[in-house]
């Protein structure tokens, strides 16, 4: 009699393990069969979720301290704003939660997507080397991803989930900061030319190779007025706050190979799509026309110290205890000498992703289309 029990114990015991490991599977294997669209993200501070705080590196390259994410997370979370992102604000339109950070303890919800991105990264391991995790790192940290979905979904399954995926990447801007915040005298060994074909020779090889393992739709931000930043326009113009024009030459180099690598990338690789969004004119016209986009505030930051709080010490973590900090972000572009605000990062959103397509969008693709 025990035993009879002991019996039919364990096949309800086993009918229940059934149901519920099929469960699981079938859990996942909805992401593929609704065509959910995941959102992996790659690149900089400009769409870091967090990624830094895991690393061994400095507060130079982190924002895990208030001020950081005052205005909406009421902590600090790791973003390099007050608040969210441009990625946090496209994940929402496509109604999908926030993408958490790839480092971040315990998660591995990767059928939803995740976010690679490290602040001061860039396409050359050299930048901020030790300190970031480089495009590249962040391009094997992805490939590892893809061989967990392959191992949960299959070959065919993992595959269709990848290419229905989106790809957001804004990554460059700190490949050309770097020699000009260290004493690097990179600049002087190459060409600007040659420096910028060097950058965009990695990131091309790197795209190529997240391509190869089944990405198809690509979005871009290209590099912002790079000499135009609180930042930087205190570097050389002796308090008189004109752009940095070295810097911002530079980004404008890169933004025209980008747009002509991104031509021919479509020409050679098999269902390659990109939406290229042009940060740098949208951007522009903030800094030069703040009240036309609500805003008091297109050149000073909201949070540092010096001309224009051009100082990097928001948040007094980075060597300077002293920093000032605004009443109202919403009112600021800047919210650093390097980074937006959320209120600045929403509006771009809105534009990025507006589907009509307008004179901020290059190329044939809006990022809405790809959802
Ligand atoms: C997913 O896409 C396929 C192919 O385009 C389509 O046949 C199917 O109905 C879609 N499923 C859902 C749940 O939308
Ligand atoms: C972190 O980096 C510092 C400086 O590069 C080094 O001295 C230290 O050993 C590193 N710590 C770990 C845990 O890797
Ligand atoms: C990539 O960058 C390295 C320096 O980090 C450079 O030597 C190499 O030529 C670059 N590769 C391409 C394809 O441009
Ligand atoms: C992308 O490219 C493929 C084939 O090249 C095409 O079938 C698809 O409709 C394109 N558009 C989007 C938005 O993915």
């Amino acid at each position: 009699m025990k035993l009879i029990v002991g019996c039919i114990f364990f096949h309800v015991f086993l009918i229940i393990a059934l149901l519920v490991s099929h469960q699981i599977n079938g859990r996942n294997t909805n992401y593929v069969t609704n065509n959910y669209t995941s959102l992996f993200i790659f690149g900089d501070s400009f769409l870091d979720a967090g990624n830094n705080n895991y690393i061994n590196t400095t507060s130079f390259d982190q924002a895990n301290f208030l001020p950081y994410g005052e205005t909406y997370f009421k902590f600090p979370t790791g973003r390099f704003s007050d608040g969210r992102l441009v990625s946090d604000f496209i994940a929402e339109y496509a109604n999908m939660p926030l993408v958490p950070p790839f480092l971040q303890p315990g998660y591995n919800q990767y059928y939803k997507g995740v976010n690679f991105a490290s602040g001061g990264a860039g396409a050359l391991v050299e930048t901020f080397q030790g300190s970031v995790i480089p495009f590249k790192t962040q391009a094997r940290n992805f490939k590892k991803v893809t061989v967990w979905l392959r191992h949960k979904l299959g070959s065919s399954n993992s595959q269709k989930l990848l290419s229905n995926a989106v790809y957001m990447f804004s990554i460059g801007s700190n490949d050309y900061l770097s020699p000009f915040l260290t004493n690097s005298d990179v600049l002087n060994s190459y060409s600007h030319s040659q420096y910028v074909a060097m950058v965009v020779g990695n990131f091309t090889s790197i795209i190529k190779e997240i391509h190869k393992r089944g990405a198809r739709k690509f979005a871009f931000l290209n590099l912002p007025p790079l000499g135009c930043l609180p930042g930087t326009r205190i570097i050389q113009s002796q308090g008189k706050g004109r752009c940095l024009e070295d810097l911002s030459s530079l980004a404008s180099l890169h933004n025209q190979a980008l747009y002509e690598v991104l031509i021919q990338l479509e020409k050679q690789l098999r269902g390659f799509n990109f939406s290229l969004y042009d940060f740098n004119s949208d951007l522009t016209q903030m800094i030069n026309h703040p009240l036309k986009y609500g805003l008091k505030k297109g050149k000073s930051a909201c949070c540092g110290s010096g001309p224009f709080r051009g100082k990097y010490s928001c948040g007094g973590k980075r060597g300077e205890k002293y920093f000032e900090l605004c009443d109202k972000p919403n009112q600021y572009l800047f919210w650093d000498s390097y980074h937006l605000t959320e209120s600045a990062y929403k509006q771009l959103a809105t534009r990025m992703w507006s589907y009509t397509k307008n004179s901020h969008t290059i190329g044939p693709y809006t990022i809405r289309d790809f959802f």
